[in-house]
């Protein structure tokens, strides 16, 4: 166990990608500059979908020559399909995450595939990645539960991991899609694949739906995982799986993980900024449970003691 935790924004992606006001470019590149200030170090800016099917993403590639580079900034791009894939290798992603969801019907409403192609299809592309020499992060989407189908049997979610990992993912991440999940099945399913695997491997995704996501975090940081997607202000949704809300918000894990004593890098001062700029774009409000706190702190005039 290490006392520092990777947070992955995925707010350009995951927060953006069913926001009905189109984003531009420009804008998504100063909200990547504002993050990076902030101390964020591992993005998820893009997915290389469908324009069709998720227009929000459609300047995937024009977004990518647009982000600051540096050498200890780590980018991923959500891949669907081997066309992405090529895609988002083409433009010099080292990491894709791919997605492979736990039933036939969300398969195919986000994939247009059966459960079975999307597996065989990951298969296909993770074999690609391994030839590439480009990393692999496969998430097992509606891991405890499935926006159409409902609960996820614990066997499942481990054994579509355990198929990934064999198939060569570097990395899987047990992703709450609709935040339909509970922290007595986030021990029941990940318990036995650290065992199996090591928590080094694991990401975790969670959405913020009924509340719980801090109490699952918190949980899968007391299994040894130390690797979590997060949103800025608690941005977005999917677009392929109703109900859902927007991933636990940046600000708020951040805070988690740091007033338990994880370091995490990055400053929820300084993520301020990036979002607001994202409220401004996405012409909604935005922000975690920890900014209203801040805010009502600064209101009495007193400086926000965070931890
Ligand atoms: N990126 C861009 N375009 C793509 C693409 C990709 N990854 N995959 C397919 N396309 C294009 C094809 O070139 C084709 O274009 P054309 O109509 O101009 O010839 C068209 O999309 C249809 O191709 P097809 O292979 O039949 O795809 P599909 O209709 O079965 O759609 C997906 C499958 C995966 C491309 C589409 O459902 C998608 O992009 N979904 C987005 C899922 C998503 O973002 N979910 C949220 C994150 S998990
Ligand atoms: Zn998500």
């Amino acid at each position: 166990m290490t006392d520092t935790a990777i947070i992955n924004e995925v707010g350009l992606r995951d927060g953006l990608q069913n926001q009905p006001v189109p984003v531009s470019t420009d804008t998504k590149a100063r909200i990547a500059d504002a993050l990076v200030n902030a101390g964020v170090r591992y993005l998820e800016p893009v997915s290389f979908v469908s324009p069709k099917a998720v227009p929000q993403m459609a300047d995937a590639a024009a977004l990518t020559e647009r982000l600051p580079r540096r050498d200890d900034l780590h980018y991923t791009a959500l891949v669907p399909n081997l066309k992405g894939y090529q895609l988002a290798r083409d433009a010099g992603y080292p990491t894709v995450a791919l997605v492979l969801s736990t039933t036939d019907t969300f398969n195919q409403r986000n994939l247009n595939m059966s459960l079975e192609q999307a597996a065989a299809s990951c298969e296909t592309i993770l074999s690609a990645a391994r030839e590439d020499g480009i990393a692999t992060r496969t998430y097992i989407s509606g891991a405890f539960a499935c926006p159409y189908d409902g609960p996820v049997p614990v066997a499942l979610t481990q054994s579509l991991a355990e198929r990934m990992f064999a198939a060569g993912s570097d990395e899987v991440a047990i992703a709450d899609t609709i935040g339909g999940g509970n922290p007595r099945q986030m021990k029941d399913i990940m318990a036995p694949l650290i065992r199996e695997f090591g928590a080094g491997r694991f990401y975790v995704h969670l959405h913020d739906t009924r509340g719980l996501a801090a109490a699952m975090a918190w949980e899968a940081a007391d299994l040894g995982v130390r690797r979590f997607d997060a949103s800025l202000g608690g941005l977005g949704g999917c677009p392929f799986a109703p109900g859902a809300t927007g991933n636990m918000a940046t600000e708020d894990l951040v805070y988690l993980l740091e007033s338990s004593g994880l370091k995490t890098g990055i400053d929820i001062q300084g993520l301020r900024e990036a979002i607001a700029l994202a409220a401004e774009a996405t012409e909604r409000p935005l922000g975690g449970r920890i900014l209203s706190w801040m805010a009502s702190q600064e209101k009495q005039g007193k400086t926000a003691c965070l931890w």
